[in-house]
């Protein structure tokens, strides 16, 4: 007999439980404040020893020697590793296993390829003794010229782009209509090189226990990670545990493993003893990734009335000397406004830089900024209000799929944002607007928008006799606060108070939870652990309703439903009973299943899947300065299901954040000459402060979206960089009467020269 649950898809049972939607603070928290949080460097294993990289100062080239004896010749150092003496690997570095595996640098040879490229490894007993040792290497090089910038090399068209677009894609004629529109514009935006950044900089511990081994280090993506590792060193995957509780930031650039983690790896082997390896801080600007720098030309064509006809989107990006990675900043404009006729196209050139990867929003985030730039502009062109004109061109389906939006609450942002800010009192002019300090002031919007994404996660759910249950997935944790919301998930999965169920995650050896990006973690865990829970308690109530001595036997009919850990007859709440009693009669000390959370094929086959958001900047520009503050900023969002609103809340204000980092502050700074990073530092590779952040608000609208998954969630990781950027850039003209095209917004960009 098979009951007939109220469980699996249909989310209306999770309408009885009480975690889901709660604004509950985050169960890390006070561990973290504490510094009770271990994170991968505070792991101290008996026997350690400490490793120091030794980079490269010059881009390309080769190593011509290393004073390997003097480094050697230091008291407390115990070995060098360079490339004449590191343990094999079972497979090469430069190959290229699968899509998302890098090519890295392990010392393979002595070739450099980018500044900051590991051409040693210093152990030693302690850090000092490490640091030194690295020092009296001494390298020298046979330096060839670096290739750095947009225009190093000779463009060519990737194969494709970011997650695999094509890097050519059209629909309708867009030199057609642009002929023939009433009104055109044509402007070329730049973004620079951006470097994650995390607080947390990239760390491993590593131990091998014979052919096992251990690893304490901060990963997005502990399976892929592991899997990497085994085929590199040439052992079955589960022999390697790696541990990864708390992260401190990933921003992508913890999404996948690099070269110096399997320097620590090897490291381990050579001296046959623990090895700790934290990377530097200035060495963080190379081997880890960064977002390429973009140059976007836009040509938009629109009726008199202000209909858009046109957007051609063309971005210029750049990649590694030895791999393949394409900012795909083009790609959203396929998504945001309604067009008869929308063509992107990219072109790239190879520079001596490690390799661009994801780097926060990827591709939509500097592609965000051009574009609401460019609507900007055109709407001025028009004489529109900036939202009236993206009222007027709102995509009813998505225009580069001609599918409908699973679900688009963006219409209810653009209206509540613009109400909240009080956006409609905005004159139409620039340069209208002066405080009473005599600042001018300006007020500029952008359009949010991000995909839904899932990967394919796992998680294991267990009831326990006691009536306690459990939840095992390998999520992580970098700091947007998994740890709670999936734990609110699983105990509402569960039917259970949120401390009767033991949330753990973190390491290898639990179930594959997939990566922590795209925003994607919370709907693809979500979604397994919802299914686990589902399908633990249908086993339960399999037990319950198949014996005789059950009040729940035969309720199969009926149907049965799971709350506050018992099982009730959905006809009659009176006849039930709870989850211990049900185990403890059948003898069993506990009961598990498994659930799988994985996209749906068939409803990402008919529907486009986005969330949404509309943000409303307000900026300062002192008139002789040229200095910009952004003094009020506003963004609504609409992301499907909300698990937990107070964590939401702060993903969606990080995420401006970040926007107004794109505008106004970041900007890798690299020397032409030599290829180095000028300011790979956090006093001079500037992001916003506390004192560059004013009054932020970020809420989000009702949506309910019943084609993402079965919970309805959406993501809001990255959303609230994109739509952001564009606003403060967008205030910026309309305080200034500038348009500045080029980011970050400078000092010199805005100041009226006397001459
Ligand atoms: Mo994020 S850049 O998808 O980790």
């Amino acid at each position: 007999m098979t009951p007939e649950l109220n469980l699996s898809r249909d989310p209306a049972h999770l309408r009885h439980g009480s975690n889901i939607g709660q604004p509950i603070s985050r169960r890390d928290g006070v561990l973290k404040v504490t510094g009770a949080a271990r994170y991968a460097a505070d792991s101290n294993p008996r026997g350690l020893l400490y490793a120091v990289l030794a980079v490269s100062s010059i881009a390309r080239g080769c190593v011509a020697s290393l004073d390997v004896e003097a480094a050697k010749a230091h008291p407390g150092v115990v070995e060098v590793m360079t490339q004449a003496n590191r343990p094999p690997l079972a497979d090469d570095p430069d190959g290229k296993p699968n899509p998302f595996a890098f090519r890295f640098e392990a010392l393979q040879n002595d070739r450099v390829r980018y500044a900051n490229q590991p051409i040693a490894l210093v152990i030693a007993e302690t850090l000092e003794a490490a640091t030194e040792g690295a020092a009296l290497l001494a390298p020298r090089y046979e330096a060839e010229p670096a290739r750095i910038g947009l225009d190093a090399d000779k463009p060519y068209v990737p194969p494709v782009v970011g997650m695999g677009f094509p890097a050519e894609s059209r629909h309708g004629d867009v030199d057609a209509a642009l002929a023939s529109a009433d009104k055109t514009i044509e402007a070329v935006y730049e973004t620079p090189p951006h470097y994650h950044n995390a607080m947390e900089p990239h760390a491993i511990v590593a131990e091998w226990q014979g052919d096992k081994l251990v690893i304490d280090t901060p990963t997005q993506g502990l399976v892929m990670m592991q899997a990497r590792i085994a085929a590199l060193f040439g052992i079955p995957p589960e022999n390697i545990l790696i541990r990864s509780p708390f992260l401190g930031g990933g921003f992508g650039g913890k999404g996948l493993m690099a070269g110096p983690q399997v320097l620590g790896i090897l490291a381990a082997k050579l001296v046959g003893r623990p090895v700790k390896l934290v990377v530097r801080r200035e060495q963080l600007y190379g081997p880890f990734g960064h977002r390429s720098p973009t140059r976007q030309t836009l040509r938009l064509g629109a009726n008199a009335e202000g209909q858009l006809s046109a957007i051609h989107h063309h971005a210029r990006v750049v990649t590694s000397s030895f791999e393949d990675f394409y900012e795909s900043a083009a790609h959203l404009t396929h998504t945001l406004y309604a067009s008869p006729a929308i063509a992107t196209t990219y072109d790239a050139v190879r520079v001596d830089t490690g390799t661009p990867l994801f780097v926060r929003a990827p591709g939509i985030a500097p592609g965000s900024i051009a574009l609401e730039s460019a609507v900007d502009e055109m709407a001025e062109a028009c004489g529109l209000d900036p939202l009236a004109f993206r009222v007027k061109n709102y995509a009813e389906i998505e225009p580069g799929t001609g599918k409908p939006f699973s679900s688009k609450a963006l219409r209810e942002c653009y209206t509540q944002g613009a109400q909240r800010f009080g956006w409609w009192e905005r004159p139409l002019k620039p340069r209208m607007m002066r405080d009473k300090d005599g600042f001018l002031v300006g007020w500029g919007m952008g359009t949010a928008t991000f995909h839904a994404l899932m990967f394919a996660g796992q998680a294991r759910a267990v009831i326990r006799r006691d009536g306690t249950g459990a939840m095992e997935t390998g999520s992580h944790d970098m700091g947007q606060g998994a740890w709670t919301a999936l734990a609110q998930i699983a105990a509402d999965a569960l039917a259970l108070d949120i401390d009767q169920v033991a949330y753990k995650a973190g390491t290898s050896d639990l179930p594959d939870a997939g990566i922590a990006g795209g925003s994607a973690h919370t709907a693809t865990v979500g979604t397994a652990i919802h299914n686990a829970g589902a399908a633990v308690i249908a086993k339960l109530a399999e037990l319950a309703t198949s014996d005789q001595r059950s009040p729940l036997f035969g309720a199969g009919n009926a149907g049965v439903i799971a709350r506050n850990g018992r099982l009730f007859r959905r006809d009659d709440e009176s006849r039930g009973e709870a989850y211990g009693d049900i185990l403890a009669r059948a003898g069993l000390a506990e009961i598990d299943a498994s659930g799988t959370g994985a996209p749906d094929a068939a409803a990402n086959e008919q529907y486009a899947m986005h969330s949404h958001g509309a943000v409303f900047a307000e900026v300062k520009v002192d008139p002789d300065l040229g200095q910009v503050r952004v003094s009020r900023m506003v963004g609504a969002f609409a992301a499907g299901r909300i698990i937990n609103p107070k964590m939401v809340q702060s993903q969606l204000l990080g995420g401006m954040i970040w926007g107004v980092s794109l505008a106004l502050h970041e900007e890798a700074i690299t020397d032409h000459r030599t290829g180095r990073i000028m300011n790979a530092n956090l006093g001079e590779y500037h992001v916003p402060v506390n004192a560059d952040i004013p009054a932020m608000e970020a809420f989000t609208v009702e949506e309910h979206d019943p084609y993402v998954n079965p919970l309805g969630i959406k993501g809001v990781g990255e959303i609230g960089i994109t739509g952001s950027a564009g606003a403060v850039a967008n205030a910026v003209w309309h305080a200034t009467g500038v348009r500045v095209r080029r980011f970050p917004v400078r000092i010199s960009d805005l100041v009226r020269r006397a001459d």
